[in-house]
């Protein structure tokens, strides 16, 4: 296949483009490097354009045949977007409705999307399976869920087909040390904690001990950045077959907390992690846990990284390399 990837600069975008190379198919990614990173693509085309500048896009996409699209270009920051919801929207929802424009207009009509967790606010069940309420409780979850309704509607009007997948907590790195994590500020917990490790400071925070869970830690579902990139070739599989809209959560189905993470890495890396207690942040769930059965069922997606070492493992390879470099 032929493959635009829009945000295919990014962390999880990187590891999709790798992977889709690695599967013999030919890639082309957008990105305007926002958060992005040039080191994290290689042997490829790369269309350097914001989507919410909708000339230059409609310039460069004009009379371009893709087999599909991934999109993954967004921005994550849920802090940043109950500060900045404006942005959120335009860059998430207006951007991503650019994109579908200029898709409709050049006759390409499969794209894969990159959902989240985040669209289903507070769980009530124990595991969050598809039909979970969707509730955001931030504008970042609330522009994916919008994004989400109105590729629903696309679908249903047009020949049109969209896969949503709603990764949980990405993690880990390419098996090759060469690309990983790399988010500034970085917010999630796995590269915190190597960074701690690699730095021996004790800048590792720990948000809120008095959670309703067994340790009193938040609890997350980590789910490695190559198997999601395996469930998105599965999802074009899965269009050939099943035409419209269709959504899939993804995570191991297992939750560790805080403290079991931070243990985990303890044995990867073979020393104690310094860290501090801060208060809970506004809006953190206790326990986060993907219900993934129907991508297994459906989708036939079958991840590799099942245990938590193995994915702290290759993540912990990454930040070595990357902290070397910069040496
Ligand atoms: N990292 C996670 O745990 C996680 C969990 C759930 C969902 N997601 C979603 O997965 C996707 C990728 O996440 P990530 O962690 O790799 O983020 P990232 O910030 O590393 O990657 C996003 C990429 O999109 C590009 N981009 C952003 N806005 C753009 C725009 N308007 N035009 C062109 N390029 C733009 C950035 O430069 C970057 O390369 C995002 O859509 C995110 O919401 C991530």
């Amino acid at each position: 296949m032929k493959l635009l990837i829009p945000g295919g600069a990014g962390y999880i975008g990187s590891h999709m483009v790798r992977y889709a190379q690695e599967h013999g198919h030919e890639v082309v990614v957008l990105d305007d490097f926002s958060t992005g990173h040039d080191w994290a693509v290689r042997d490829c085309e790369i269309l350097n354009v914001n989507l919410l500048d909708h000339y230059k896009l409609s310039q460069l996409l004009k009379g371009r045949q893709f087999d599909g699209v991934i999109h993954f270009a967004a921005k994550s920051l849920v802090g940043e977007s109950v500060k900045k919801p404006a942005m959120y929207y335009r860059n998430n929802v207006i951007g991503t409705l650019n994109l579908v424009n200029e898709m409709l207009n050049n006759d390409i009509n499969t794209l894969v999307f990159s959902s989240t967790a985040a669209i289903f606010g507070h769980p009530v069940t124990d595991k969050i399976a598809e039909d979970h309420p969707k509730n955001p409780i931030n504008p970042y979850g609330q522009s994916k869920l919008m994004v989400e309704n109105m590729l629903q509607d696309i679908c249903l009007a047009n020949d049109f087909n969209a896969t949503c997948l709603r990764y949980f907590n990405a993690a880990g790195a390419h098996e090759s040390g060469e690309i990983g994590e790399a988010h500034d500020p970085e917010t999630h917990l796995i590269p915190n904690i190597l960074k701690a490790a690699l730095s021996n400071e004790s800048n590792l925070k720990v948000f809120g001990v008095d959670y309703s869970t067994p340790d009193g830690t938040c609890v997350r579902d980590y789910v490695h950045v190559s198997d999601l990139a395996q469930a998105h070739l599965l999802g074009f599989e899965y269009m050939q077959k099943y035409r419209g809209f269709s959504a899939f959560n993804l995570g191991n189905g297992d939750g560790f907390s805080v403290f079991d993470v931070i243990k985990a890495a303890e044995k990867v890396v073979g020393k104690s992690i310094k860290y501090e207690i801060s208060p809970k942040r506004d809006g953190d769930p206790s326990v986060l846990v993907a219900d993934s059965l129907r991508a297994v069922s459906m989708l036939g997606w079958v991840p590799s990284f099942k245990n938590l070492a193995s994915i702290i493992k290759s993540a912990s390879n990454w930040h070595k390399n990357f902290e070397d470099a910069k040496v």
